[in-house]
Formats: C-alpha cells, structure tokens, sequence
C-alpha cells in the first residue's frame, strides 16, 4: 500500500480491574508483554510509525513497546478520559499529517495485520472511517456496532446500550482506520455526554456521518481481537494465542501428540519433525531443530537442541543448555549453561551446569557438577569419550579429560588427564563371614527383649 500511516496505539487505560501493580498492557502472553505482540503485529503490516499513548509504568511500557523496525514516539495521557482523549494526546504525531492514521489498543495482543491493512483498505476505498468488529458469545463489555443498509452507523458503549442493542453480538474491536486528512477536526468534536463520562472515540462514526462522511465495519475473527480486562480474560487470551500458535506450529511440520497440553513462548522455534510429547512448557528462546524428541513433561527455557537429540521425561533445560545433534538429557535430569557435545549421554537423575561435555560421554545417574562455592560459579570441562560414573561429584572447577574414567561414587576435586583412571572414594573393605556373626548377635539380642517383656 502506497498510503503513509500512523499507527496510534492507546496503553493507557485503566487497569484496576487487573488488581495488579503493574500496567495491564506489561502482563504478558506466551511470555512477552501485551504491547510487544501489538507492536509486532503493527511493524509486520508495513507500518514504520508509532505514536503510544502511555499512563502508568510510562517508562517501562515505552521500552516494552519499541522493537526492531519501529520509530516509536511516546505521549503521555496524565489524565484519563477515554479512548477520544487519549488519541487526541498523540496530537503532535497526527497533525505531521498521513493518509491513514490506525487506531488499536495496547491491550488486544492477538491482533495480526490482517485486520490493520483491511481497516486501511477500507479507507482506500472511500470511506473515512473503517471500524474493525468481531462476532462474539461473550459480547459483555464491549461497544456494539450498529449497522443499516451496510453503512456503520454508531458504535454504542454497553453502559449506553438499550437492552435491544445489548442483544447485539457484533462487537467493537477498538481497532479503527480514520482518514489522516480529517482526523484532527473529527477527534476535536468529541464530547463526554455519556454514562462513563468519558470521551469515546468511537462517536466518532457518528460525528463523520453527522458531517456527511461514510462510515464502516469490517468484520474479523475474534480470536484475532479479545480485549484484556482482567486476569480471567487474560487467561483467555493466552489460550487463544496459544491454540493458534499450536496450530501454525504442527502445519509446519511439527508433531504434537496432546497439542492442548504443550505450551509455547513468544519465540519458540521448531523445526519440522520434530515431536512434542504431553505436557511440554517451552519458557522464552527455546530452539529444537529436525528430528529431535522432547519427552512428556520436559521444561525448557533458554535452550538450543540440534537434531536428533531427545529431551526428558521429566527433563529441565535452563537458560543456555546448548545440546549437540543425537545427545540424549533423560529423566530427572536439570542442565544450565552447558553445551553437550553430539551424542553425549545424560540419562538419569543429574545436575549439569557451567559445564563443557565432550561427543560420546556418558554421564552417569545421580551425577552432579557441584557449581557453586556459595559465592562464586566455576565450571567443569569434560572431554569427550569419557565415562562418569553413577553418583559422582564433580566439584568445579575442574577438567576431565578425554577418554578418561571416574569411578562410581568419586568426589572429583583434582584435574583428571585423559585417559586416566580416577578413583575418589573411600577403598572397600570386605571382612570373610562377618555378615553372619552379626546376624547372629542382632538375633540375639532380639531374643533377650522378648523374653524380657
Ligand atoms: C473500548 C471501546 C469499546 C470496545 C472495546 C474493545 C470506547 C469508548 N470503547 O471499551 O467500544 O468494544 O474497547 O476492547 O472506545 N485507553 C487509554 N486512555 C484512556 C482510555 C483508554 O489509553 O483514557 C486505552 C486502554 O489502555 C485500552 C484501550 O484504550 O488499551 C481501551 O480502553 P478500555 O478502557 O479498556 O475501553 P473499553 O471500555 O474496554
Ligand atoms: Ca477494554
């Protein structure tokens, strides 16, 4: 599209009903902030130009707000008097003048650009205003759209609403295309004669039409346009943006045994076939590359995990735990800021972190790489080919190397050269028949109590 835009995107409503200390539009969906996803759905439109409104945690909302490919200019609303007066306080943006100027709330993050470039189609059709509605069950809350011989004729508040238009499940999204050339005079007439006391930009359709202008809806699907007002619609937007994130996600080449049950991140990257067992959560910057499996109820976070390597049941992977192509993390087991080399071997019940695993080692169960001194982090290398064996202590820092063998159950405390032999544990003793005498004093002893008592 040849038009310029601005995109204003309104972030500083009220938040109460979130009971939160923390503006509504920071709490986050698949682990990135409300805002955030609505940015990205704005830059990947084609929009370059941002003008936000921000109230409360300004600052901190500003920063969530400018990613990549965005210029975001920041407008702070002291007051809060509605969505009319919170467009108007991006006033010095507006008045730069562009073609469209594209109104969308900070608090829709499933937003995609689908419905931005139809609002903004829908003025490079002719009209002045395009409004962008959704169909929904649960129309509570929401604006109600009116609509004669397919002309957008007002938007009514449900505080405003006649019980006929409450019945009305046509729906508000809150996004809105206004034509950039009358944007300022049409935002200028907006008064506060309502239930809320407020001034809602959505009058605004009935102001251009007062004026002999054309308004529209556009319809969209609602799992693209929920609104967040508290912590239970909250939940419902996770889950919508989790359900379609699933779905790209398996379309892609990706299977998932129990998809309701895995959980992504914002920016989970999955390549094609690989699997996902039940009750998977991926926390943010997780990469599984072809073929890899991830095991039911495995947690992962901050991991690289190249191909063919299999992760859980019951597996954690911490920020930085970097698996090589055909290792193997089991059960039971938790790696941070590790890399393990291709083909090495975690099976059981282990600790790996600040660590270096060599190709082809075998980690033993119960094995721990004993970190942290109570102060300070050290690492632990080990080469490859080596053997750890079950329920060995590797106290970092310290360096293994290849090939070489530590004994079941060693505290390791001193450098092992390559292809040595390191045996750190008390020596066995074994004592001919002893089992029995000891056998026969406990019966004794047993024998004496009884007849005791
Ligand atoms: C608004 C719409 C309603 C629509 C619904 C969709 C109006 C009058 N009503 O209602 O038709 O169905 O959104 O979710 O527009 N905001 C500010 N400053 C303000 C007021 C609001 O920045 O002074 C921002 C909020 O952060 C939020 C958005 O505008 O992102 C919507 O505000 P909210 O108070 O949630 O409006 P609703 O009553 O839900
Ligand atoms: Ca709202």
């Amino acid at each position: 599209m040849s038009r310029t835009c601005l995109a204003v995107i309104l972030a500083a409503g009220d938040s109460t009903r979130m009971k939160s200390s923390m503006s509504k539009v920071l709490h986050p969906v698949a682990g990135l902030p409300m805002i955030a996803h609505v940015m990205k759905a704005v830059a990947a439109s084609g929009i370059g130009d941002v003008a936000l409104v921000v109230g409360r945690d300004a600052e901190k909302v500003s920063a969530a707000a400018s990613i990549d490919g965005l210029s975001v200019g920041s407008f702070v609303q002291t007051e809060r008097l509605g969505t009319g007066h919170a467009v108007l306080t991006a006033r010095e943006a507006i008045a730069r003048g562009y073609d469209d100027i594209l109104v969308a709330y900070g608090d829709a993050p499933l937003i995609t650009p689908g419905p931005l470039m139809a609002a903004r189609q829908a003025l490079a059709d002719g009209n002045d205003i395009a409004v962008i509605g959704f169909h929904t069950e649960r129309p509570t809350g929401y604006g109600r759209l009116l609509v004669e011989n397919g002309e957008l004729v007002a938007i009514r508040e449900e505080k405003d609403a006649s019980e006929a238009e409450r019945a009305i499940t046509w729906c508000n999204s809150g996004l809105m295309a206004i034509s950039g050339a009358k944007a300022l005079d049409l935002l200028a007439r907006i008064g506060n004669a309502n239930a809320k006391g407020e001034y809602y930009l959505t009058d605004l359709v009935e102001i251009v039409r007062s004026l002999g202008g054309r308004a529209v809806a556009v319809d969209a699907p609602e799992a693209e346009l929920a609104g967040c007002n508290n912590r239970a619609e909250l939940a419902v937007i996770e889950k919508l943006w989790q359900e379609r994130r699933r779905h790209e996600v398996m379309l892609s080449g990706v299977s998932m045994i129990a998809p309701e049950t895995v959980f992504l991140a914002h920016d989970t990257v999955l390549h094609q076939d690989v699997l996902i067992e039940p009750n998977v959560v991926f926390g943010p910057g997780v990469v599984v590359e072809s073929g890899a499996v991830i095991h039911a109820f495995s947690h992962l976070e901050g991991a690289h995990v190249a191909s063919g390597a299999t992760v859980g049941p019951f597996a954690r992977l911490r920020p930085g735990a970097n698996l090589g192509e055909g290792a193997k993390v089991g059960n039971f087991c938790e790696v941070k800021k590790a890399e393990i080399g291709p083909g090495a071997k975690i099976n059981h019940l282990t600790y790996i972190g600040d660590a270096f695993i060599g190709a082809e080692t075998n980690i033993g169960a119960g094995t721990i790489t004993c970190n942290y001194d109570g102060v300070n982090k050290h690492e632990t290398h080990i080469g490859a080919h080596a053997f750890i064996g079950s329920n060995s202590a590797l106290v970092a820092p310290v360096t293994i190397g290849d090939g070489a063998l530590v004994a079941s159950g060693s505290v390791i405390t001193e450098d092992v050269p390559a292809h040595a032999l390191a045996l750190g544990r008390a020596r066995q003793e074994v004592k001919p028949e002893r089992a029995k005498a000891i056998r026969e004093r406990n019966l004794a002893i047993k024998a004496m109590k009884k007849s005791g008592s």
